[in-house]
């Protein structure tokens, strides 16, 4: 199962997409090794430098690209960098001549005269195999290290600003929000997700967020908990069929049991796809293909008159769409024949227990005073069932890979859940899944390994003056300059994190702080008040749900989904690798996927 929920930063289907992203799109599919270490890291963080002018070299990506990064950033004297001229050439400095300001104002007729640096290197890296078979994002980190927090992409005539700044995100999620929009992404998700939260413009998310907002409240999420019990022991049970030496693509087994929880969560719909591929569900994952694939296509080929017609596989979008349209618009009709008006307080004080069908469907369709269409109630849930599906099952593959990784780790966890959970099966209470930090924090550490998605993306509506940040000077951005947020990067920067490349979940008991890196406050575990440390907590530097306004609608269901999961698995199985670990490549479109799978052995656990 391959899908896509957030476009890559390969996601910008404009005719206009210069040659080097071209490329880089027909090779974004391929794959990178998952394997990190730690080795260079003491050496790492004694060169770590951010703010100052590096010296560029020349790339170094290999398959184990993270785990040794280059030794790219050598210290220089304390000067910040002027703005680009051209590639390759920054603005001279003559601060008591009026030229450098001239200079300053020519460049700014080029896409990329906003004060950042240019990866100037990027098409001479593109000659090299190890660059082009990565997914995007590990290019884009080792640009990170070599130019900073905030530096143009590109050749040609399209740019983009990639940011890796905390300061400079919380300005774009936060501060400024109103001064972004998602650009790109709303051109490809919408044939998809149509008006749906995620790509929807800013007049249409400000009416429909507080409402889709509201169906996760604490008495449903805690009504939820059933669901995700059962889901992840029909997981368990088909993995008990399995012998202990049996060898379980276990990626495959968390993404149907990802879909039968969100088919039931929103639509009371049984996809049953840990049982059997139904044509429904080959239709649903066919349309989460093709999204990921339209996501990493150089030119919007889709729009061209006919290619819906005359291109199979868009003929077989254009049906598959079709089918879960009907199925939807028969959901939605049936809900909307019983409508009742109910009131958001008794939503939260109702005994869903007593309730047939308590998904998100019926609650849009009942919630007093909100008469949305047949349309925007399809792309509601449309969007929910797929920002809901893939994006939790990444991560539980992934927190699963690294625990795999870490026995003793694995151990801690499971131990706390004998301790901690009554039920015999592992399945916890809404109380239980608070108490389970040591669990929790797995999920964290593999979310902040591999973030789904690793990339966000967003579009300067107006001219910004970004904040300093550990840049230590000022960018302007022209309106309409498209951004990727390397979440990817800000996750794994040594500027933000001791050993960033480690799985280490006990991380999250300490504070860190860099002052070096200016206006970042650090992360003060003081500050997590709920299931996961927030953007909050880690003044932006921990944002695997995104933050401010656009923060993820599932959040909270999202961590106890998965800490139900896991604490299920962890009960019965101690999980090991039946593959050798740099084996495990990444491939990305939106969120980050393996690349044949995640082999393991599931040996029973005698508690
Ligand atoms: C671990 C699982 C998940 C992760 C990592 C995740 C991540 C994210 C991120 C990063 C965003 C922000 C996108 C942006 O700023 O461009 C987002 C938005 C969103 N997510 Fe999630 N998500 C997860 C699970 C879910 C679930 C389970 C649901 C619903 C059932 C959901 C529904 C949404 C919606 C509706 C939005 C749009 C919010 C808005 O724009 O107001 N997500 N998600």
């Amino acid at each position: 199962m391959r899908a896509t929920l957030f476009p890559s930063p390969l996601e910008m289907t404009t005719t206009q997409r210069c040659s080097f992203l071209s490329r880089c799109c027909s090779t974004s599919s391929r794959s990178s090794s998952a394997f990190t270490t730690t080795s260079t890291r003491e050496k790492q963080k004694k060169k770590t430098n951010h703010g100052q002018q590096r010296r560029r070299k020349s790339i170094v990506v290999v398959q184990n690209a993270i785990s040794e990064p280059p030794e790219t950033r050598e210290e220089s004297e304390e000067k910040t960098y002027n703005g680009a001229l051209f590639p390759g050439v920054e603005i001279p400095r003559d601060e008591n001549s009026s030229t450098e300001l001239v200079l300053k104002k020519f460049s700014r007729i080029f896409p990329w005269g906003n004060g950042a640096p240019i990866t100037e290197k990027v098409l001479f890296d593109l000659l090299k195999e190890e660059v082009r078979s990565a997914p995007l994002f590990v290019p884009l980190y080792q640009y990170y290290r070599d130019y900073g927090g905030v530096y143009n992409l590109g050749a040609g005539p399209k740019w983009f600003v990639v940011v890796s700044d905390p300061t400079v995100v919380k300005y774009m999620f936060k501060d400024n929000a109103d001064a972004f929009s998602k650009g790109i992404l709303t051109d490809i998700m919408q044939p998809i997700m149509g008006d749906g939260l995620i790509p929807a413009n800013k007049e249409l998310w400000a009416k429909r967020r507080p409402v889709v907002g509201s169906a996760f409240h604490g008495t449903w999420l805690k009504h939820m908990t059933d669901l995700f019990g059962r889901s992840a022991m029909n997981l368990s049970d088909k993995l008990e069929k399995h012998g202990e030496t049996e060898q379980i693509e276990i990626e495959s087994e968390l993404y149907a049991m990802a879909l039968d929880v969100i088919g039931e969560a929103v639509f009371n719909y049984e996809f049953g796809a840990l049982n059997e591929e139904t044509p429904i569900i080959k239709a649903v994952y066919r349309v989460l293909r093709e999204s990921e694939h339209r996501s990493t296509f150089p030119l919007p080929y889709w729009q061209i008159p006919g290619a819906m017609e005359a291109v199979p596989r868009q003929k077989q979008f254009s049906e598959d769409i079709e089918m879960i349209n009907a199925e939807l618009t028969k959901l939605i009709r049936e809900a909307l024949e019983n409508k009742q008006d109910v009131d958001l307080s008794e939503f939260e004080s109702r005994d869903y227990k007593n309730v047939s069908d308590a998904s998100l469907l019926r609650f849009l369709v009942d919630i007093r005073g909100d008469e949305a269409s047949d349309r925007q109630l399809r792309d509601d849930l449309m969007t929910m069932l797929i920002a809901g599906h893939e994006t939790t099952a990444a991560v539980l593959t992934w927190t699963i890979f690294c625990l795999c990784k870490h026995p003793d780790v694995m151990k801690k966890a499971a131990q706390s859940i004998d301790t901690i959970v009554q039920d015999p099966n592992g399945i916890p209470t809404v109380e239980e899944i608070r108490k389970l930090r040591d669990v929790r924090m797995c999920l964290v550490e593999g979310m902040r390994l591999y973030p789904a998605p690793p990339i966000l993306i967003r579009r300067a509506i107006e001219t910004v003056d970004l904040p300093k940040g550990g840049m230590k000077k000022s960018i302007q951005l022209k309106k309409g300059t498209d951004c990727f947020i390397a979440v990817w990067n800000l996750h794994r920067s040594p500027d933000h994190w001791e050993n960033p490349d480690l799985f280490d979940p006990s991380r999250w008991d300490r504070k860190f702080t860099n002052p070096k890196i200016e206006g970042w406050n650090g992360y003060d575990p003081e500050l997590v008040t709920g299931l996961y440390p927030n953007e909050v907590a880690t003044d932006y530097a921990y944002v695997p749900f995104g933050g401010g306004q656009r923060r993820c609608a599932g959040d909270v269901f999202a961590m106890m989904e998965a800490t139900v999961a896991l604490s299920v698995l962890l009960k019965k199985f101690s999980f090991e690798l039946a593959c050798d670990e740099k084996d495990v490549q990444m491939i990305t479109g939106a969120t980050i996927h393996t690349k044949t799978g995640l082999p393991v052995r599931a040996k029973r656990r005698k508690p």
